[in-house]
């Protein structure tokens, strides 16, 4: 009798505690965005978020009205910069997904969004540190190789950080590799798995082909490298100074949060390529890189190394690391002056 009362206990021990990771809370900031608005859709038809919380400066309960209407259970709520309108979005938040900020026009770098997205996202990783301690942190908006470091640099500052639960979401390069190895060898892009390494900006962008078991040569080689590393300015010449990638973005963006929210809910072997600090290049000053990494409960797991690689991608790497590091630079001597 008192046996089957520990194991009923203990079931349903479990089973309350497999529901409570199932309440889940997702916020979005700069949801009214290009990129904000699909990505609320897709986490509104996500089944293991049961609450998303969509912040903007501007526009933010006008799409949490219109997302609610969706009929899957989560509960959708829009936020305003009033006094208290960031710090309710944020409490309780299990991941914080950013891309709130500035997209390029045709003939910008990422780095050129640097001066006005750094202290959007500067000011946004400080109310996230005070109101969100704990959450997973997923930041979208560019560029990514100095925001990441930033963001990290913000949480030091409140004595929060920790770097398990830091992630740039480098999801696209990832996407756009197996779609366009996929066009090029007539394949179920669902099928492939392209490796991607690196950071996010043009030649920090590193895909390693020749684990996938592909091989391509010389033009054709060439050719898709620069399509991965300049994929992101295909969309943005294609759209003529109206922003750059949003649908895909959120897809990519919605993938990495649905692969955080199954490892948080017990799921083993959730593997995602991310931007983390990592110990990987720290030698060549990259403490933040992006390469395989297994998710888990706390966030990251394992750092998977960059593996075997051919020469030419070890030449692709070295160009890597040396516009990563100044990148990276750059995002934390931005906190240091302007903190
Ligand atoms: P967008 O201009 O359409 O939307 C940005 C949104 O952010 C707007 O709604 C704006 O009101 C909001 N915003 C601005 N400042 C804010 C603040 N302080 N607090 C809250 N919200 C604020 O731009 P988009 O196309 O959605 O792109 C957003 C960012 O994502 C850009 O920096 C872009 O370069 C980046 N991006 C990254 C990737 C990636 O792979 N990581 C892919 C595509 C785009
Ligand atoms: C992308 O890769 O599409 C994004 O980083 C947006 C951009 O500026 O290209």
């Amino acid at each position: 009798m008192f046996a089957a009362r520990q194991v009923f206990g203990a079931a349903q021990k479990r089973a309350f505690s497999v529901s409570a990771r199932q309440n889940s809370k997702v916020a979005v900031l700069g949801a009214a965005g290009g990129i904000g608005q699909p990505l609320s859709l897709l986490l509104k038809l996500n089944p293991r978020v049961s609450s998303l919380a969509l912040y903007d400066i501007r526009g933010g309960p006008g799409v949490a009205a219109d997302v609610s209407h969706v009929n899957t259970k989560s509960i959708v709520k829009g936020y305003d910069p009033t006094p208290s309108g960031l710090k309710e979005c944020l409490e309780g938040a299990e991941i914080v997904l950013i891309p709130a900020g500035v997209p390029r026009k045709p003939g910008m770098t990422r780095d050129d969004l640097f001066n006005t997205n750094a202290s959007i996202v500067r000011d946004l990783a400080k109310a996230t540190a005070e109101a969100a301690p704990k959450a997973n942190v997923l930041i979208i908006s560019n560029p990514v190789n100095s925001t990441v470091p930033i963001t990290a640099e913000v949480f030091k500052s409140k004595g929060v950080y920790d770097p398990k639960r830091l992630f740039g979401v480098t999801t696209l390069d990832v996407v756009r590799a197996s779609r366009f190895i996929s066009e090029i060898k007539g394949s179920d892009p669902a099928n492939e798995n392209i490796t991607v390494v690196g950071g996010h900006s043009g030649a920090t962008i590193v895909p390693l082909l020749s684990q996938s078991g592909h091989k391509l040569e010389g033009e054709t080689l060439d050719a898709y490298i620069k399509r991965v590393q300049f994929g992101g300015d295909e969309v943005v010449q294609a759209k003529g100074g109206a922003g750059s990638a949003t649908l895909s973005m959120a897809m990519a963006g919605a993938r990495f949060a649905e692969s955080l929210l199954k490892a948080a809910q017990g799921e083993k072997g959730v593997v995602e390529p991310t931007f983390v600090e990592s110990p990987l290049y720290k030698d060549q000053g990259c403490d933040f890189f992006a390469s395989n990494v297994e998710l888990g409960p706390n966030g990251v797991e394992k750092i998977h190394p960059v593996g075997k690689i051919t020469e030419f991608e070890q030449k692709l790497l070295d160009v890597c690391l040396q516009d990563l590091a100044k990148n990276i630079q750059k995002g934390v001597k931005f906190v240091k002056e302007n903190p």
